[in-house]
């Protein structure tokens, strides 16, 4: 905490080698660390001041996804950090708890540089919920889910392209580590679950198909506790779940192939099973309170207050026909509005739109009302082929006529090709 009374956090992109396999060093990149980087954590009204120093010899970018803050803070494409420089964005945390995440934006380059390693956890916390497990890297676990590809044991610097989405790996790291387990001590724990690969959809369940509770969305918590046995997540996007497990057993989270409709089979010859964390449960485990049956406030935004309806297509790396052009202004949306996003997927493959500065409500996917897991606030939604879906969001502040915020792609293969858009509020 500075003078000003705000959470500061120095941040250090740099180089790294990591051993994911003994004896085989990759060069990495990664904050503060070799790869990824720590897990920054603020409160609700706090004012957060971070300090990046860009050490990786390249321009990049910090973006702070799912963050609700001034378009200069936001760390798009226009907030580039030079080589050996320092980027302070500042700004005041105003929106409910929630897993948030950070990673690089340099546009045309956001793959790449993910892909190395740089990318952390943002957690903002709000009024303690009681019976949920909270206890951080005890019953409380953040889980930054990626696919890699490791030849020789070395993770291939080439980000190798593969299939219409992008690259897939044939390897999964969790926060950085291949084959993991965590020890549970608990007979409850939260997962807070990113799905941080460029283009790998996540069908999250457990090897035994046990049900278990999704708690959170992207944005924050649900309106109550969702019974499930399996979540399914497109690059960007978060869920937490609460899982519960016996004495001494051994219970296998794992990813199945995921359920992407119209017969789109996402996978290049690999499988698209894996292993993602084994929980090793004690002999002995301490008592964890039952679920609330309340989470969290979540009042629907009317329909009827939006002031207009956009409508985005997306298809072959465009949006409406048009790739991303510095140059444009996609739509200028009017401060204290609401609005209605209708969103597709037109051409037969996956996409996971990406909204910056605002958290929204799935209205209707294909018409009909959302199922429970996309009841809550979301910044990012997987669009199956054909699938339409209705996005309501309302722009609260942060007017700036001359400083844009991005929508776009988050199957960074696509993004980077220019699947993006930008926004302004006025
Ligand atoms: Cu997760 Cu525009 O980004
Ligand atoms: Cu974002
Ligand atoms: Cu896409």
């Amino acid at each position: 905490i500075d003078a000003a009374g705000r959470r500061v956090f120095d941040l250090r992109v740099r180089t790294g080698r990591r051993e994911f396999v003994p004896g085989r060093p990759s060069a990495t990149w990664g904050i503060d660390g070799d790869y990824l980087g720590p897990t920054l954590r603020a409160r609700r009204g706090e004012r957060v001041l971070v300090n990046v120093t860009n050490q990786v010899g390249e321009t990049t970018t910090l973006h702070w996804h799912g963050m609700h803050l001034p378009p200069e803070m936001d760390g798009g494409p226009y907030q580039p950090i030079r080589p050996g420089a320092t980027w302070s964005p500042t700004w005041t945390i105003d929106q409910p708890a929630a897993s948030l995440w950070y990673h690089p934006h340099p546009h045309g380059r956001t793959a790449r540089h993910l892909y190395r390693g740089l990318a952390g956890m943002f957690l903002v916390d709000d009024a303690p919920v009681p019976g949920l497990p909270h206890r951080y890297g005890v019953d409380d676990v953040p889980l930054i889910v990626q696919d890699r590809r490791l030849v020789d044991g070395r993770l291939d610097p080439d980000e190798p392209m593969s299939g219409t989405t992008g690259f897939l790996g044939d390897q999964l790291l969790v926060n950085g580590v291949l084959g993991p387990y965590l020890e549970v001590t608990t007979t409850r724990v939260r997962l807070r679950l990113l799905n941080g690969s460029n283009a790998r959809v996540f069908n999250f369940t457990f090897a035994d198909g046990r049900a278990f509770a999704q708690i959170a969305s992207d944005g924050g918590l649900l309106r109550a506790p969702h019974t499930t046995r399996q979540v399914q997540l497109a690059p960007g996007e978060r869920a937490e779940i609460v899982v519960t497990v016996a004495p001494g057993e051994r219970a296998v989270l794992r990813s199945v192939a995921p359920a992407t409709g119209a017969g789109f089979v996402q996978r290049d010859g690999g499988s698209d099973r894996f292993d993602v964390l084994e929980l090793r449960a004690a002999a002995r485990l301490a008592p964890s309170p039952g679920l609330p049956a309340r989470l969290a406030d979540v009042p629907a935004i009317p329909a009827r207050t939006a002031v207009r309806t956009r409508t985005f297509e997306l298809a072959e790396h465009q949006i409406n026909g048009r790739k991303m052009d510095p140059g444009r202004i996609d739509a200028h949306v009017l401060r204290d509005t609401t609005e209605i996003w209708d969103v597709r997927s037109g051409d037969g493959t996956l996409h996971s739109f990406h909204v910056h500065d605002v958290q929204f409500q799935v209205l209707s996917v294909d018409d009909r009302r959302p199922p429970p897991h996309l009841a809550g606030w979301k910044d990012t939604v997987l669009l199956p082929p054909g699938t339409r879906m209705r996005l309501i969001m309302r722009f609260d502040d942060y007017a700036d006529p001359h400083r844009p915020y991005m929508f776009h792609c988050h199957m960074l293969y696509h993004e980077d090709q220019g699947m993006m858009g930008q926004f302004v509020v006025l």
